[in-house]
């Protein structure tokens, strides 16, 4: 019997393919695994998320910069940060069923031959001893393809900051403590990518590496803490549904003092959503070694010079778009019909508002037009006329638009239109002007 768990993502997984979200990367020749293309509204809620993330971490701050490195870096990036020596996954194979796990996560993990089961407890596998697997993905530059023009994709977007320590703080002027953010692709060799959009070899990051001195990285480190949770509850995401992990020593990945995962409960259970690291002078410290350049900071009221301390604030985009959609994602039983509602926040809605005409006739078409073309200059919004008025709210409320404005026999009158919340259901009526004031008050980032 199937799960609920995977009944729910499976309904996720084709409303996202039906409205047009998300799809199968290279659908037509079968698609490739763990690969998936943003359509016209998952591309535009990716950007309003990220827009979001952006307006959050850098223009609404003072102390922190932007950035857009490339993804290809020099490959002694990688030595030296010890991704090349230690970014790896323990793997098994099953010599039985031919698959390929991780070792640390078997009990997750589902057999080839019986998915209900884990490979451990199928009663016919025959695991090898775990080897370890490193993650980056390889490629080379240049027209010769040996050992000498090996270059990794990037499996964090952290390094190219780190390694521009010196030109944004030169550039820019900023003094400690302060920080660099950038949003942008990362790879990952996954050994077992899955569950939709959550863990994929290609994806997107949004990081953010804040620069403090050795003796106040507790005090930033909470702080971070306390701006990145109240970062998903202005995104619109159920609070209940999220919690800290806080990662042992065990746990900790090679550069971390400390860190802590927001983590979100999933249909498929409590996953990371963001991790927040104390890095200390790991990155920078090696960096200064390796590439024999200082990257210490002088501080002018004690004339100290110091590596700095990183505090690292690191979102996956894809993942957390997931999030949104699950969280956003109801069905609601209308008279003997089951109808989905994606209420996502109108902050990051991908389509703020659809116009309607009531019917097809009586001026009103060419009056929704002209609203729909005003609307247009300062909003994604939709029009259409097709079908019942019904069918039609039902579409935008599954494609995740909060109003849906509709054009009647009483605007060609008083010019009022009536405003139509997704959410409360309540009908208001409003002028064109009262429209964009609202609109522009409620999408508001
Ligand atoms: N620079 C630190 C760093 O990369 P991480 O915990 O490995 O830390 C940060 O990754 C975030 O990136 C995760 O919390 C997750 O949201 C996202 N992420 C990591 N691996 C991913 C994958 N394979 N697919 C999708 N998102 C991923």
């Amino acid at each position: 019997m199937m799960s609920s768990a995977s009944e729910t993502m499976e309904k996720l997984v084709s409303l996202c393919k039906r409205r047009g979200y998300v799809f199968q990367s290279s659908e037509i020749y079968g698609g490739l695994i763990s690969c998936w293309d943003y359509g016209p509204l998952g591309a535009e809620l990716k950007r309003n998320i990220k827009t979001f993330w952006w307006d959050a971490m850098t223009n609404r701050r003072d102390d922190i910069e932007g950035l857009d490195a490339a993804i290809l870096m020099h490959p002694q990036v990688w030595h030296t940060s010890g991704h090349v020596a230690e970014f790896t996954d323990p793997m098994v194979d099953c010599k039985v069923c031919k698959g390929r796990f991780r070792a640390d996560q078997l009990e997750h993990a589902h057999c080839l031959n019986k998915p209900s089961k884990t490979p451990e407890t199928c009663g016919q596998s025959e695991l090898t001893e775990a080897k370890n697997f490193n993650l980056m993905f390889k490629t080379f530059m240049g027209p010769i393809e040996d050992d000498s023009a090996v270059v990794f994709m990037r499996p964090e977007t952290a390094q190219g900051i780190y390694v521009n320590f010196l030109n944004v703080k030169n550039s820019s002027r900023q003094k400690l403590p302060f920080g660099i953010a950038q949003i942008g692709k990362a790879f990952r060799n996954e050994i077992t990518p899955g569950n939709f959009i959550f863990r994929t070899r290609e994806f997107e990051q949004m990081e953010m590496q804040y620069f403090v001195p050795p003796a106040e990285d507790e005090t930033w480190f909470e702080y971070w803490r306390e701006q990145r949770w109240s970062w998903y509850e202005r995104l619109g995401i159920t609070m209940t549904k999220l919690r800290w992990h806080e990662h042992k020593d065990d746990e900790l990945a090679h550069y971390a003092k400390a860190a802590f995962d927001i983590e979100y409960e999933y249909p498929f259970g409590w996953q990371e959503l963001e991790g927040i690291h104390n890095r200390t002078d790991f990155d920078l410290s090696r960096h200064m070694e390796a590439s024999k350049k200082d990257l210490r900071h002088f501080d002018e009221a004690t004339k100290e010079k110091f590596i700095p301390y990183i505090i690292e604030t690191s979102a996956g985009c894809d993942r957390t778009l997931l999030t949104v959609l699950v969280d956003a994602y109801d069905e609601v039983e209308v008279k003997g019909e089951t109808r989905v509602f994606l209420r996502i926040s109108p902050r990051i809605a991908p389509i703020k508002a659809a116009i309607f005409p009531l019917v097809k006739k009586d001026g009103m078409p060419e009056y929704a037009q002209n609203v729909y073309a005003d609307l247009k200059k300062r909003f994604k919004v939709f029009y259409d006329e097709s079908g019942a008025v019904g069918r039609r709210y039902a579409r935008m409320d599954e494609a995740g638009c909060p109003f849906c404005i509709t054009v009647d026999g009483q605007t060609l009158e008083d010019n009022t239109m009536t405003v139509r919340d997704r959410d409360t259901m309540e009908q208001s009526r409003m002028t064109v002007d009262e429209v964009v004031a609202f609109l522009a008050e409620r999408t508001a980032v």
